[in-house]
């Protein structure tokens, strides 16, 4: 089995806080890992670590093979590792469809190079791509409205679109769910298995255990900035250690 990302022995500190410690985790292609774990645990700043948000103090970052440690947020996307964020980052004022060219044009030229408002209109193979993606996540009504014109939820789902409009080899997802209502995420839910019969390999930050449960198929969990289990969600749902830490003690 091909692994996509190796990180190896990553420890990261804010002053004197230890958020993150000799975090070691493969994450092989084709799968979505799952990483669970309380409040403050240290997923976030796992995933800055991978995206170049944040440079760990020890450790490697392989993507591909290639070492990702010093690289800037923008050369790690262009090199096919895509984060979706935790508070959706669109465009409130452009239309629903322009949020989603201008990522793809980005990771086909490179930020430095493209200019979005000039040659938005003429990009027919790329538009025909991104309302494709539209019409994928279920937006395809609303793909010539005002993007922040959208509903939390949906606004969620054109997040996700700008992601996968950039053909990731690699989504990092940090709670895709998160504050969303029980039919939104049911929806969403539906959207990621989709992406994932198609192979895609994925990362999933999540707090809801129906949402991590209906995906993943490898789960690791953070707690106090260490990894303390990791394997299938059978194993870490009767993993004690996880129950203690992660809930209290109460059943998964
Ligand atoms: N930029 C930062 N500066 C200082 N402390 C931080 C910073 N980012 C995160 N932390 C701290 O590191 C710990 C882990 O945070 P985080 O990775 O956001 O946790 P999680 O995503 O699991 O909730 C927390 O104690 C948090 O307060
Ligand atoms: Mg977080």
């Amino acid at each position: 089995m091909s692994i996509v990302l190796s990180i190896k022995n990553v420890d990261k500190t804010f002053g004197g806080l230890h958020a993150l410690g000799d975090i070691n985790l493969d994450i092989e292609e084709g799968k979505t890992h799952a990483i669970i774990g309380p409040n403050g645990a240290g997923k976030s700043t796992l995933l800055n670590c991978c995206i170049g948000r944040l440079i760990p103090d020890n450790g490697t970052v392989e993507f591909d093979g290639k070492n990702m440690i010093g690289l800037q947020p923008h050369e790690i996307n262009h090199a096919g590792m895509v984060r979706v964020f935790q508070t959706p980052e669109i465009f409130p004022d452009l239309s629903v469809l322009q949020n989603v060219m201008i990522p793809a044009l980005a990771k086909r030229d490179g930020i430095f190079k493209f200019n979005a408002f000039k040659s938005l209109a003429a990009e027919k193979s790329l538009e025909a791509d991104a309302i494709h993606t539209l019409e994928d996540m279920g937006l395809g009504e609303h793909i010539y409205k005002h993007a922040g014109s959208m509903s939390r939820g949906d606004k969620r789902r054109l997040e996700l679109a700008m992601g996968l409009v950039q053909h990731p080899r690699l989504l990092l997802l940090d709670e895709p769910t998160a504050g969303m209502a029980r039919h939104d995420t049911n929806r969403t839910i539906d959207l990621l298995k989709r992406i994932k019969e198609r192979g895609m390999t994925k990362i999933i930050i999540e707090h809801d255990m129906h949402v991590v449960f209906s995906l993943a198929d490898r789960i690791s969990v953070l707690a106090q900035g260490r990894i303390i289990a990791s394997g299938t969600p059978d194993e870490i749902r009767g993993n004690p250690k996880v129950q203690e830490a992660y809930l209290g003690g109460a059943e998964l």
